[in-house]
């Protein structure tokens, strides 16, 4: 639908639950955490939103929810199986009540950028993932990039002896939690809407986040300052409901797959750009960012990769020297 001041009024004037729609389109609403205009997945959902609804008029209509503002990352998938949403990109550390497969991506110092992320993904073990959710109802569409996790706290980290006794917010992932552990840390796992008022008020001490999350959700603000320790990455899953996908019509479904792959190639590359903007802005602001000497950061390694082995059965050794390979 194309939406104009007269069809936005008549349709809330109607009473209409969704204005951006007309009759017969099929309705495609896609809920996200984060926001829209200066975050890789933010402006990825943006772009798409604003392809399907110019392409696919009369046929199909999409509206984004960004913001956490319908659904947080623990709800999401269980509102998609029930068709209450059609489509989300939850971060990949988001899935492990479906899967363990992808606890991959949350190993400590594996992947050393997004380029090594990307050629892990199209690799036929990272394709494999897309579909390895269908018993459980959801299909993998593509992955969406963001990029390097930073650390961060209410006192400077340098070594990961700084953060001894500290307590992190870490996403939903028993690999993160592991992580915090193994820092000395202790981790709590929270819905990414809570993490700003939880750094205000001390309920955790800081968090692990990429620059994009960090600027964007204001964290820099109610931290001492973010260490630049590119331990591990922030990835997404756009994700739909395998019943849904199928009842499709066949053009809707192609050419809704089509544009979707078209925007995931236009921004994919485009997500290290932005995070870096974010960095900047961070110090723009007054921000305080710590950079690691190959030392000091070889400290925060040799703390966190032993978490690896931990996991090694879950995900596959297989897998592991997959990645291991690819970022050789
Ligand atoms: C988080 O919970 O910190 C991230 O997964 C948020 C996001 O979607 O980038």
């Amino acid at each position: 639908t194309k939406l104009t001041a007269l069809t936005v009024a008549m349709s809330v004037s109607a009473g209409a639950a969704f204005a951006a729609c007309d009759p017969g389109e099929t309705v495609i609403k896609f809920s996200h955490v984060t926001n829209t205009d200066k975050h890789p997945k933010g402006i990825a959902a943006s772009l798409l939103e604003q392809r399907i609804n110019d392409e696919m008029n009369g046929k199909a209509c999409m509206e984004v929810f960004p913001n956490s503002t319908l659904y947080n990352d623990d709800k999401v998938l269980e509102a998609l199986l029930q068709g209450d949403i059609h489509l989300a990109a939850p971060s990949l550390s988001k899935f492990e009540k479906f899967t363990k497969k992808f606890r991959i991506f949350d190993l400590p110092f594996l992947f050393k950028n997004i380029e090594a992320v990307d050629a892990f993904q199209t690799s036929d073990a990272g394709q494999e993932l897309l579909d390895s959710m269908q018993r459980r109802g959801l299909q993998g569409l593509t992955f969406w990039h963001n990029g390097m996790k930073q650390m961060s706290a209410n006192i400077p980290l340098v070594t990961p002896a700084d953060a001894e006794g500290l307590k992190f917010r870490v996403m939903s992932s028993d690999v993160l939690v592991a992580q915090m552990e193994a820092i000395g840390g202790s981790p709590q796992k929270m819905a990414f809407s809570e993490v700003y008022g939880a750094l205000q008020q001390g309920v955790v001490d800081g968090q692990e986040n990429v620059w994009s999350n960090i600027y964007g959700k204001k964290f820099f603000e109610v931290q001492d300052g973010i260490t630049e320790t590119n331990h591990g990455i922030i990835d997404y899953l756009v994700v739909t409901s395998v019943d849904w996908l199928d009842r499709l019509d066949a053009d809707v479904r192609d050419q809704f797959l089509t544009i979707l792959n078209e925007v995931t190639n236009t921004r994919n590359s485009e997500s290290y750009a932005v995070n870096q903007k974010n960095r900047q802005a961070i110090i723009d602001a007054g921000g305080e960012i710590r950079t690691l000497t190959d030392e000091e950061r070889q400290t925060w390694v040799a703390a966190m990769q032993p978490v690896w082995e931990q996991f090694s059965s879950d995900i596959g050794q297989d897998a592991i020297e997959a990645a291991v390979q690819i970022n050789a």
